[in-house]
């Protein structure tokens, strides 16, 4: 019987720590809902992934909670359970058993010369990591490989954890068989978005952030309030327009082009204040968070329906999970 050619895969995800903002959108997001159609894919909540820099128990207990907002946020930009998996990734413990084998491949210098490490000890004040948090991104082929994906759609900040997923990869299939895909990252137009304060990067730690789920009023106070050319004290001074956050939000965010050149070129003279250029740009952001609001309301309102996605999609995780842990443990002869 024919049988059709199974799409190429798509795993990529997030931990459960909090909102989503538009970082993530320009990031990543965009690329998931964009390539629903053309790509199997599967979106991991890694609720485990938290544990390596929080796990108290009031953390721990909590967790679940921002499972469902973090479902709460992919539901509303657009990602459609109906033709993408949205799983919890200790729904799956499967996972666990190819990390453990993972781990085996990966020697401790290698892991302990990966960028994030060095950047996640500094930002969380940690001087003593884990064994658990140095081998973060094993976890993370884990889930990758778990469904043999086959791109991994993320911002730039996660570029060398697909690095190590792909060496993870051929070391096992040299070793044992041909049995994983070597995975491609996929940086979004814009990889990292600048913060509202100008920062190199939108974060939460450094609450430079606007959220998906922000309101209108919010968003407008957090815009009028955004940091942009600190040389320019007067509207008639002439302003720099590259590397501006508040004409790369524009550049971003408002899809009225010619708005947005005129901006420019009116900044560029001194003939344009920051007032209006943020005043058009909050109506932007707001134009463009709209659809997103409305769909998160109509989910909101079904917190049954949540639960019921994050079920049906663990299940078929799970699932996958299962026979690719099974083929690796055959082609290592243990089982
Ligand atoms: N490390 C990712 C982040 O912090 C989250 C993540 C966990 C992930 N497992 C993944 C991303 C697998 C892509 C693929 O953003």
């Amino acid at each position: 019987m024919y049988k059709a050619p199974q799409k190429p895969r798509i795993l990529t995800g997030d931990r459960p720590t909090g909102p989503l903002h538009l970082g993530h959108y320009v990031g990543t997001l965009a690329n998931r809902v964009k390539l629903q159609d053309q790509y199997d894919c599967f979106f991991i909540i890694a609720d485990l992934h938290t544990l390596t820099t929080q796990n108290s128990k009031e953390q721990t207990t909590t967790l679940n909670d921002r499972v469902r907002g973090l479902v709460l946020d992919y539901l509303s930009v657009g990602i459609d359970p109906a033709k993408s998996v949205i799983y919890q990734q200790s729904q799956v413990p499967e996972v666990t058993y190819l990390y453990l084998l993972f781990n085996m491949l990966v020697s401790v210098p290698r892991a302990q010369r990966i960028p994030t490490l060095k950047d996640v000890l500094k930002a969380a004040h940690i001087e003593n990591p884990s064994v658990g948090l140095l081998s973060y991104p094993i976890l993370q082929s884990a889930d990758i490989l778990m469904v043999k994906g086959n791109l991994v759609p993320v911002g730039k900040d996660q570029e060398s954890h697909v690095e190590i997923t792909r060496e993870i990869a051929s070391t096992f299939n040299k070793m044992y068989g041909q049995i994983f895909p070597e995975p491609k990252a996929l940086i979004g137009d814009i990889g990292t978005l600048v913060g509202t304060d100008g920062n190199s990067k939108m974060s939460k730690s450094l609450n430079n952030c606007i959220y998906l789920s922000d309101d209108e009023a919010t968003v407008t106070k957090k815009v009028m309030g955004m940091y942009t050319d600190p040389t320019r004290l007067r509207p008639t001074d002439p302003g720099h327009v590259e590397g501006n956050p508040v004409f790369i939000y524009h550049d971003a965010f408002n899809d009225n082009k010619a708005e947005v050149e005129d901006l420019k070129s009116r900044y560029l003279v001194g003939q344009v204040g920051d007032v209006e250029v943020k005043q058009k740009l909050a109506l932007a952001i707001n134009k463009f968070l709209t659809p997103i609001r409305e769909k998160r309301k109509l989910y909101e309102s079904k917190p049954e329906l949540i639960d019921q996605i994050i079920q049906e999609g663990s299940a078929k995780a799970k699932a996958e999970a299962a026979k690719t842990l099974a083929e690796a443990l055959q082609a290592m002869g243990i089982k």
